[in-house]
């Protein structure tokens, strides 16, 4: 029998959650238990293994997969999927979907636009004039017309295309680098192909990575990169913590090749306590949290993506396993 057609073979369709370092039942508990046609369980609540037709995953224990040999569907919490390819269990032949939802990218595009007016206004100066009960006016001394900024953007997605929109509307010159060839748009250019993420960074004044981390992508924030950018360029990393090489950051930070840096995401998280960026004058940290997909966004993906394996479709949130989105 294949995966497909166990799916289909109940009312109720059994999945779990798997997740080593989020407790989704308490995230998505709640909104799933609204749903009559899926009913999830912990994996320590799971009654029968074999029953089991579905998982709800963020970054699974390697081992996660191996109790349930009939999962025909990974449904991930979010966009990126490489905490879930990279799964040594993942069975072979399960769909792994993703979430596509145009609120995510929304609040994505407002995180990044923000960083890029805290980069452009280098709004920490005010933060220390505050500090210092100091009224000082800088904006005449240092603006540069949004015009006169180019915006970088590395990745193309739903993602990438709603940051170039907004950051767009805001005046800014934006590049992107696309895996395929877009028609230019307004302000908003496209350069795809081999040599893309390096002719965009080239000319980007503000650098923004939100690329999916694939074998391709791993370390491709280094500093042979930052290296062609134009001095002092700020760097806003929205992608994965793979793709940033941590000490080559550090370095260029150091020598004044990059200005600034916004940092969402990184090879360890939780961050660790000791680490340099911490303290770091001129990186500003968030905890992995530029956006967030609602949980009746998520649930709704998940029942969507149960609904056309049911109807015998392929998932049109599905992930091609080989190239890793
Ligand atoms: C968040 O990290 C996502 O992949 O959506």
């Amino acid at each position: 029998m294949t995966s497909r057609a166990q799916l289909a073979q109940h009312d109720v369709v059994e999945g779990v959650y798997l997740s080593a370092s989020l407790d989704l039942p308490d995230i998505f508990g709640p909104e799933t238990e609204t749903r009559d046609g899926i009913r999830l369980y912990r994996p320590e609540d799971v009654p029968d293994p074999a029953r089991i037709r579905f998982a709800l995953a963020w970054n699974p224990a390697e081992d996660a997969f191996d109790a349930y040999p009939n999962i025909g569907l990974v449904q991930v919490i979010a966009a990126g999927v490489d905490g879930v390819l990279s799964n040594r269990s993942l069975p072979k032949h399960a769909v792994v979907a993703r979430v596509h939802d145009k609120e995510q990218a929304a609040i994505m595009a407002g995180f990044a636009a923000w960083h890029v007016v805290w980069h452009h206004r280098q709004m920490g100066n005010y933060i220390a004039a505050q500090q210092a009960s100091r009224w000082d006016r800088q904006t005449v001394k240092i603006l540069r017309p949004p015009s006169a900024v180019t915006v970088g953007i590395l990745g193309y997605g739903l993602m990438g295309q709603a940051i170039a929109q907004t950051v767009a509307s805001m005046e800014f010159p934006v590049l992107v680098a696309a895996r395929s060839p877009r028609q230019d748009e307004g302000r908003i250019s496209c350069i795809s192909g081999p040599g893309s993420v390096e002719a965009v960074a080239a000319r980007a004044d503000i650098l923004i990575n939100i690329l999916p981390l694939t074998d391709a992508t791993q370390g491709i924030l280094d500093a042979g990169l930052f290296a062609r950018m134009p001095k002092g360029a700020a760097l806003i990393q929205l992608g994965r913590g793979n793709h940033l090489v941590e000490e080559d950051l550090l370095a260029a930070l150091t020598s004044g090749q990059i200005g600034g840096a916004s940092l969402d995401v990184f090879r360890q998280e939780p961050l660790p306590a000791d680490h340099p960026f911490w303290s770091h004058p001129m990186v500003f940290i968030t905890p992995h949290e530029a956006s967030i997909t609602s949980a009746p966004a998520v649930i709704d993906a998940l029942e969507h993506s149960l609904e056309q394996i049911q109807a015998g479709q392929h998932p049109s949130t599905a992930v091609d396993r080989k190239t890793g989105y």
